[in-house]
């Protein structure tokens, strides 16, 4: 498939969905949406993939929010829509049968901020900031940046910034726990990558259940969550994953996991 606003790589099972539109700083429009919806449910639907890592083209933005030229004229039907595309597809990213990466490489603002916090985890560069300045437009987040924001960081900080609308340096973003790791930009996508081989060592379908374990159990009152954690843990017994996992351990070699 060939795609004019993002790129998609795939090497040793790590899939690099890079947003390309550098000469926007990587802005979101309903197209680039739409390539990214159509890249993720190719990458759901390919067993190689064990790891997606998201980033932005060029050295000084990750994105830098929705694109403010293509919605300047639209009414509030088309905000609306707008807003619930992009929602769907950062939800397709949280939801992703594999685990995602944000690689930050600069500015992730506004809906660049919200696509950095629908993925799994974060590593910034230490030249990334980040923001949600669109209060300084007239508007509120619509990519559900009210809603990630507060679950990450919790209410105070997340009203801070979403009603200040000021940008934080990735080392603020760091101490206030929106991103996992800080490292210097030259090693970003290296160290994303060390991360995601780290990941795709483990059984496939255990690291996939964690993932469902945390963001559906949340969801959940405790109670329930528990419950879904200890049948998502039985049903780790079925697969041959488990089983080498365990005997791997047993028999003091290193596991060969098929993703079964
Ligand atoms: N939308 C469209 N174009 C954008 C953009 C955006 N969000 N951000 C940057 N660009 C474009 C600029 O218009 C400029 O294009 P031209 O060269 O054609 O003029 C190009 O990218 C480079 O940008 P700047 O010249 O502004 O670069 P800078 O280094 O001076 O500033 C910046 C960088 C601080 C990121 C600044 O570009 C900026 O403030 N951008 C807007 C950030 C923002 O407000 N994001 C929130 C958008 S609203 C949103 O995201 C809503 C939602 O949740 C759904």
């Amino acid at each position: 498939m060939s795609w004019e606003n993002i790129l998609l790589e795939k090497e040793d099972g790590i899939a690099v969905l890079t947003i390309n539109r550098p000469k926007a700083l990587n802005a979101l429009n309903a197209q680039t949406f739409y390539e990214m919806a159509e890249a993720l449910e190719k990458i759901a639907n390919d067993p190689e993939i064990k790891v997606l890592i998201l980033t932005g083209a060029g050295e000084k933005s990750f994105v830098a929010g929705a694109d403010i030229v293509y919605m300047k004229d639209f009414g509030g039907v088309e905000g609306r829509e707008f807003a619930l595309l992009g929602q769907r597809v950062m939800n397709m990213i949280e939801k992703l049968p594999q685990p995602v990466i944000a690689a930050v490489n600069g500015y992730a603002l506004g809906g660049g901020c919200e696509l950095a916090m629908c993925c799994d985890i974060r590593i910034a560069a230490e030249n990334a900031r980040f923001g949600q300045p669109e209060v300084a437009l007239g508007v509120i987040p619509g990519f559900a940046g009210t809603q990630r924001l507060p679950r990450l960081v919790g209410k105070a900080v997340a009203k801070e910034l979403l009603l200040t609308g000021e940008q934080i340096p990735a080392e603020r973003a760091w101490q206030v726990g929106l991103v996992n790791h800080v490292v210097p930009a030259s090693e970003l996508l290296a160290r994303a990558k060390a991360m995601a081989k780290r990941i795709s060592a483990n059984g496939q379908l255990a690291v996939k259940f964690a993932k469902e374990a945390v963001n559906n159990g949340l969801e959940m009152d405790v109670d329930r969550a528990m419950a879904y954690e200890a049948d998502l843990f039985g049903l780790c017994f079925s697969t041959a994953d488990r089983k080498e996992g365990m005997a791997a351990f047993v028999e003091k070699r290193k596991p060969q996991f098929q993703g079964k």
